[in-house]
């Protein structure tokens, strides 16, 4: 555990790195932020640039965050703690100090977390987004229901990392509020 403000400064500077905002770089195609949902993740990215370049920024923002995880379990951090570090990826992903802390909606770098903490959680839960994804269409309905799950389906197959989950939920809950409120509004857009 006194490795844990180290390992808290690395995962939030690896989350603070956007896999969006490098893909749509490298690709020289246009920033996210200015078109779709406005957000940099891999919704928008297959929104405004179809599947090639959402997936290479999913498997970015998944993996980021899998090397200080990793470390953290190699040295034997316990499951709160490894939450922690888990957390500060999440909160570089959405408030990352190189771009003013505008960062996008933590869901897959939460994949990324929970692939490692909770694998099985992880992949029940990115069962679910695609099957919803794919049924309603609408990024934001994938992510608060698998998210809203998450914490039900770690009760059963990841007790240990119960609290851990949920405060990944409810941080990807609070970074859907404008999607909740276009939701509510009926003006939410689809793929
Ligand atoms: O993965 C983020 C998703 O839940 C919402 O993204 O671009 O539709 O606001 P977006």
């Amino acid at each position: 555990v006194e490795w844990l403000p180290l390992l808290l400064g690395v995962g939030y500077l690896s989350g603070s790195w956007l896999g969006a905002l490098s893909v749509c770089r490298m690709a020289g195609v246009e920033d996210p932020r200015l078109g779709g949902s406005h957000n940099p993740g891999f919704s928008n990215v297959l929104r405004l640039h179809g599947r090639r370049l959402a997936l290479a920024t999913l498997l970015l923002d998944a993996f980021k965050g899998m090397p200080v995880l990793w470390l953290s379990l190699w040295l034997g951090l316990p499951p709160w703690a490894q939450g922690m570090v888990g957390l500060a990826v999440l909160l570089g992903h959405s408030y990352p100090i190189w771009h003013r802390f505008r960062g996008g909606k933590a869901v897959a770098s939460a994949f990324g977390v929970m692939l490692v903490l909770t694998p099985w959680v992880a992949l029940c839960c990115a069962l679910l987004w695609a099957i919803l994804a794919w049924r309603v269409r609408t990024a934001a309905v994938a992510s608060l229901a698998s998210g809203g799950l998450a914490p039900l389906v770690s009760v059963w197959l990841a007790p240990d990392y119960v609290i851990v989950v949920m405060a990944f939920t409810a941080l990807v809950l609070a970074r859907h509020m404008l999607n909740i409120r276009r939701l509510r509004r009926g003006d939410e857009q689809g793929f």
